[in-house]
């Protein structure tokens, strides 16, 4: 298929028609990249924003359907004060962006994570995107923000257990998909590619209940430097994958 006046074959074989419908991304290694030009880490921080938009701009024009990144951990508290404010700096800009776009764009956006320890400023920002996009179809980007997967678990058993007390579920009668509505991500479906670039193979607790079959892509570009063209490597690598299901 032709793409923008492009062939399949210039974009690594990448197959517009069969796309992945869920995509996740663990956006790693904006400090290495600033360190590696001398710059301080909250510069890193600020280049990888810019490929979150060049991304996610991207897979909307694709017609991707979902597309999940993780912005900030449950454990990103730990870093210095100066650079979690940074990224909060840097959540506030965008998402003030992304409301001035949304009528055009119309692309639905979604937080998975506890924001109650957010600023009261950002969290009525992620209210008012969450609002005004709740309607619209076609894309939607799920921002993970202050976001842990065993956190995600644990406040799901909680909230199932209150409901069991409560008459409103039966706990000898869960199913998995039952369950999967006491999580952030309802409604949503798991992942089918999880990307993680900068070289670290690990998931960082990272859609932990999401991830049970999909597919992972690891790279060693750093995020600040992952391009369209290191996606269609990534989608084309999945492309290329057998995926079973637990079959045969
Ligand atoms: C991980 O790299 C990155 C983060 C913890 C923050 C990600 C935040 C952004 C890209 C900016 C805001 C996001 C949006 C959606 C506008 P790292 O700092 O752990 O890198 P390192 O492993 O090289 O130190």
């Amino acid at each position: 298929m032709a793409l923008f006046g492009r062939s399949t074959q210039q974009l690594g074989q990448v197959d517009f028609d069969n796309l992945p419908r869920h995509i996740a991304i663990i956006m790693d290694g904006n400090g290495r990249w600033a360190k590696r030009r001398g710059l301080p880490r909250t510069a890193g921080h600020a280049a990888g924003a810019e490929t979150f938009r060049t991304i996610a701009t991207y897979c909307k024009d694709i017609g991707l359907e979902y597309l999940t990144v993780y912005a900030f951990s449950t454990e990103n508290w730990k870093r210095s004060a100066e650079e979690v404010s940074a990224i909060m700096g840097l959540l506030k800009k965008y998402l003030l962006e992304a409301i001035g776009r949304m009528e055009r764009d119309r692309v639905k956006m979604e937080f998975f994570g506890d924001l109650s320890p957010l600023s009261p400023e950002l969290q009525e920002m992620c209210a008012r995107t969450r609002e005004i996009s709740k309607h619209y179809e076609g894309c939607q980007v799920n921002i993970c923000l202050n976001y842990g997967g065993r956190d995600e678990l644990v406040r799901g058993a909680m909230a199932f257990a209150r409901d069991c007390v409560q008459g409103r579920a039966d706990p000898d009668h869960l199913t998995q998909e039952q369950f999967g509505n006491y999580l952030f991500s309802r409604g949503v479906p798991d992942p089918d590619l999880i990307i993680r670039p900068s070289g670290e193979l690990r998931l960082s607790n990272f859609l932990l209940w999401q991830s049970a079959y999909a597919e992972f892509y690891f790279t060693d570009v750093l995020w600040p430097d992952f391009s369209k063209e290191e996606l269609h490597r990534a989608i084309a690598a999945y492309q290329g994958r057998d995926r079973r299901f637990g079959g045969v």
